[in-house]
């Protein structure tokens, strides 16, 4: 095996799962200096030439054989140095090509044949809409040659494509561009020469038929960088938003944290169903959904994404290519890390705004995560496939981790930090623990306490008591973690501030000094006292969500009030808005258990009237106050409750939301008509976006009452607003209608913009995320639309992906049919040898918090995948742990 934690038969005993672990890592026995690959494109079969200049490592066993990994290759020949090999000397495992008798420095020479248009795997050389593309990460260099392909062998690359020029008029790959000529047959051929050694996950390769467009990036050191935008003929008019976003980032990082790019050639490329968006050095590759933008068919919230992705992989040019991961157990050190930049990024550009969205996604994905049976501590210790390691936890809890030391550091010192983590390792492969030890020098302390956070799994609850004392405030804060009574206590920031009833805001002092704002939670109980406050102010804990627990409720509805009209951070004043709602919610929701009908007379609607007269009279303030009217999602309503009330919770979720709907009626409609300044279409338009999510989050308060005026509004803004947001925003709420108007409405967008995959793949996603009776029905059977194919990835996570992740409602049917359905696309996945199951189940994973009736259908779907012949290793284990809990 080319990576000694990669055991092809340690099989533990009682589930026939094979694992990785994290303490098998051993480094390579081998160096390799450089790479030379040859490409002879063609989607039906290219010809793949690679030398691998090696040596031996130093202090590595003399007798160690090479062992290089490949999986579903045709070997044509392999040489060494120069000479065919003896049958002796070389042999072909299932998953490895091993070499012995290897003298200390020598080069390995491999031609292997593909066929790309066969390959439905997403990885490795595969073909979308007649390009040739790679995925690379985290394996598939090795479905392309045999190649230790293991991010910790990094090497210096040249690459030569040769293809047809017709059907294959660019080739791309990393690096400079130093040869380009035309051959005799109609082929041409360029040499690709890249500077920088890399491991093998960031080689990238395109070849097809796409126009380009192409700016520069200037920094103030004067230092300039070519930017190009490439993507088929008929998407090019849209990729303007994406070529200045390169940029945007690029500034950005510069003017943060003093990083310029160092490739003279940056390029991005959008291609239909990439498998989300990759960071290949100076060649980052994308879906259309990643790139194409404009106020004709993105909708605000999709050119955020489409701006933070783009940051996103750009940011890994430092903080993942520069500085690499070790192992694979190692991903957050990349991904939490660029997750952190990517969110600031954009919190930066929104005024602050952002965190409240981050949360969001946190609360809906992640703590579940972390309360269930996938939970696994951000550096994890092992896995079955090396796929199930992208999940909710390496990425959003990853990026909190690092939240909590920018924190615990404040900026300056975290930046410092960072460059000196980058600067230190530059060209390395490396662990967490070199990130921490950075933040620890930065900061003047060990972080022993915080380090924790890295191993430790499941999302530690802290609960909060207050009691006054000596004219002041004392608060103990306790921290719990129940699936690990026994681990030692965490660092848990807590930022805080003061208010009394009016609303003032307070300045107390800490009685023993030190930073009031700021309290470290270091030990299982920790006591800080507050000197001079009135025994009934009010305490804002954890303001900006400053660490991923769970905060125990310590507020009564007054002091909630308080801090949802009065509080300075934005997500205090939210998560008061979201706990008052939820509260109503639950009561509602456990009354009608009892035979109660529901009633939301005393929930205090004016508070929330005033919200919308404050978004009136503050425009600028209307992102947040959108979110501070939106009503609690799912799993904030059952978070931390050990049973989920699918049908409780919809039920009283709606009336609430009706309630509101019809309380504050003329304001909404007023909202919702709101036409703006002239101007403010524009994507990525502060105001803009503040006043279309306002007005979102009011249609959809009053499409839960749901009569015909509405329906009638939402079905004139689908075919006549002026944005695509404002269009598909009044799709979404009418999906949930019964009403004639609604299927009119789907039929009219879909007329319209059938020609562009964006826009089909929202039309989708719309409608798998409808809850009404019946739902469910419409949706599996959207499967069969003419427009659906299930071979795009864009187009199976608008359908598949939005239904089963985030349909929180229908996938519950009752039949079971939702679970089956979810079955049936794992097995198939599996299949195709496709990875994604883990990113499916976060629902299913949750199966023993539901009713009864619920658990056994689930359970029996679950039972199903797992007794399929022939299941991979990865999926079995995964479904396993679910059952297994
Ligand atoms: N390095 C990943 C791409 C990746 C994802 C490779 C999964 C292998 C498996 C890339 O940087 C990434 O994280 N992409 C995300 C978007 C990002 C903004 C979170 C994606 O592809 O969805
Ligand atoms: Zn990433």
């Amino acid at each position: 095996m080319a990576d000694p934690s990669h055991p092809d038969g340690d099989a533990s005993p009682d589930t026939a799962v094979r694992l990785h672990r994290r303490e098998a890592w051993q480094p390579w026995d081998h160096e390799l200096e450089r790479v030379e690959l040859a490409f002879e494109l063609d989607a039906e079969c290219t010809v793949v030439t690679a030398s691998l200049q090696l040596h031996r490592r130093s202090g590595a066993d003399q007798a160690a054989p090479l062992v290089l990994s490949g999986r579903e290759l045709t070997l044509l020949s392999v040489m060494l140095d120069g000479r065919e090999l003896s049958d002796g000397q070389v042999a072909v495992g299932d998953r490895t090509l091993t070499v012995h008798g290897l003298p200390e420095r020598f080069e390995l020479c491999l031609r292997t044949r593909l066929e790309p248009v066969r390959n439905l795997s997403g990885r490795g050389l595969f073909v979308l809409g007649g390009t040739l593309v790679t995925q690379m990460e985290p394996e598939g260099l090795s479905r392309v040659t045999y190649f230790p392909d293991r991010p910790d062998v990094l090497a210096r690359y040249r690459v030569t494509l040769t293809a047809d020029a017709a059907r294959y008029p660019v080739l791309l790959s990393n690096g400079d561009c130093t040869e380009r000529r035309e051959l005799p047959d109609g082929r041409h051929q360029v040499v690709w020469d890249d500077p920088f050694r890399k491991p093998s996950y960031v080689f990238g390769l395109v070849a097809g038929d796409l126009a380009a467009i192409r700016d520069t990036c200037r920094f103030p050191s004067g230092r300039e960088v070519r930017l190009a935008v490439y993507a088929p003929v008929g998407h090019i008019r849209h990729c303007r938003f994406a070529l200045e976003a390169v940029r945007r980032a690029m500034l950005w990082d510069e003017a943060t944290y003093g990083l310029e790019c160092d490739v003279n050639d940056y390029s991005l490329v959008a291609l239909p169903g990439f498998p989300g968006a990759m960071e290949n050095k100076g060649l980052n590759l994308y879906d259309l959904a990643g790139v194409l933008a404009d106020t004709e068919i993105t909708t605000d919230d999709e050119a955020l994404t489409i701006e933070r992705i783009i940051a996103h992989e750009y940011f890994h040019n430092w903080t993942g290519n520069r500085v690499t991961c070790r192992d694979w157990f190692q991903l957050s050190l990349k991904e939490g890390l660029t997750r952190f930049r990517d969110q600031t990024y954009i919190d930066d550009r929104l005024g602050g705004a952002y965190r409240i969205d981050t949360v969001r996604a946190l609360l809906r994905n992640q703590f579940p995560e972390d309360d269930g049976p996938n939970r696994h501590p951000i550096r994890p210790e092992r896995y079955a496939d090396v796929e199930e390691l992208y999940t909710a936890t390496v990425y959003e809890k990853g990026a909190e981790v690092i939240r909590m030391m920018h924190t615990l550091l404040g900026p300056a010192r975290f930046t410092a930090g960072v460059r000196d983590y980058l600067a230190r390792h530059d060209g390395q492969a490396v662990t967490t623990d070199e990130f921490v030890d950075a933040m620890a020098r930065a900061g003047g302390r060990d972080l022993a306490a915080f380090r924790r956070w890295y191993v430790q799994a499941g999302r530690p609850r802290v609960h909060v008591e207050r009691q006054a004392q000596d004219g002041g405030i004392a608060l103990t804060l306790t921290q719990t973690l129940a699936v690990a009574p026994d681990a030692l206590p965490l660092t848990i920031p807590v930022r805080v501030s003061w208010f009394d009833r009016s609303g003032q805001a307070l300045s107390p002092q800490l009685a023993d000094g030190g930073d009031p704002a700021l309290i470290e939670i270091a030990a299982a109980a920790t006591r800080v006292v507050y000197a001079d406050l009135p025994p009934d102010a009010v305490p804002s804990l954890f303001e900006g969500l400053s660490a991923p627990v769970g905060i125990e409720p310590h507020l009564d509805s007054d002091e909630r009030l308080v801090l949802l009209a009065h509080a300075t951070d934005p997500w205090a004043r939210w998560n008061a808005a979201q706990g008052l709602m939820t509260d109503a919610i639950r009561a509602q929701a456990a009354a009608a258990r009892d035979g109660a009908s529901l009633s939301f007379a005393d929930f205090p609607i004016q508070a929330f009237a005033r919200l919308l007269d404050e978004a009136q009279e503050a425009p600028d303030s209307r992102l947040v106050l959108a979110e501070l009217l939106r009503v609690p999602d799912e799993p904030v309503l059952s978070d931390g409750q050990p049973f989920i009330d699918v049908d409780g919770h919809h039920a009283a979720r709606t009336a609430l939301r009706a309630s509101l709907g019809q309380a504050l009626r003329p304001q909404l409609l007023r909202a919702v008509q709101d036409l703006g300044e002239p101007g403010d279409g524009e994507l990525m338009h502060v105001g803009g976006l503040g006043r279309r999510r306002l007005a979102a989050v009011c249609l959809d308060l009053l499409a839960a009452v749901g009569d015909d005026e509405v329906a009638r509004l939402c079905h004139e803004r689908v075919l006549a607003a002026p944005t695509m947001t404002e269009r598909f925003d009044a799709l979404a709420c009418l999906v949930d209608i019964e009403h004639p108007l609604r299927q009119s409405a789907l039929d009219a967008f879909i007329d319209r913009w059938r020609d562009h995959p964006t826009v089909v793949a929202k039309w989708f996603t719309a409608q798998a995320l409808a809850r009404s009776p019946g739902a469910i029905e419409r949706i599996m059977a959207l499967q069969i639309h003419p427009l659906f194919d299930p071979q795009n990835m864009a187009l199976g996570l608008a359908l598949l992906g939005s239904f089963f992740r985030q349909n929180r409602v229908a996938f519950h049917d009752a039949q079971g049919r939702g679970y089956e359905w979810l079955a049936d696309v794992l097995l198939m996945l599996d299949r195709l040898g496709r990875p994604g199951a883990v990113w499916l189940t976060p629902q299913i994973s949750q199966w023993r918090r539901h009713l009864p009736e619920r658990q056994a259908a689930m359970r029996r779907a679950l039972e199903r995948v797992a007794g399929t012949a022939g299941l991979s290793n990865g999926t079995r284990g995964l479904v396993m742990r679910f059952l297994d809990e």
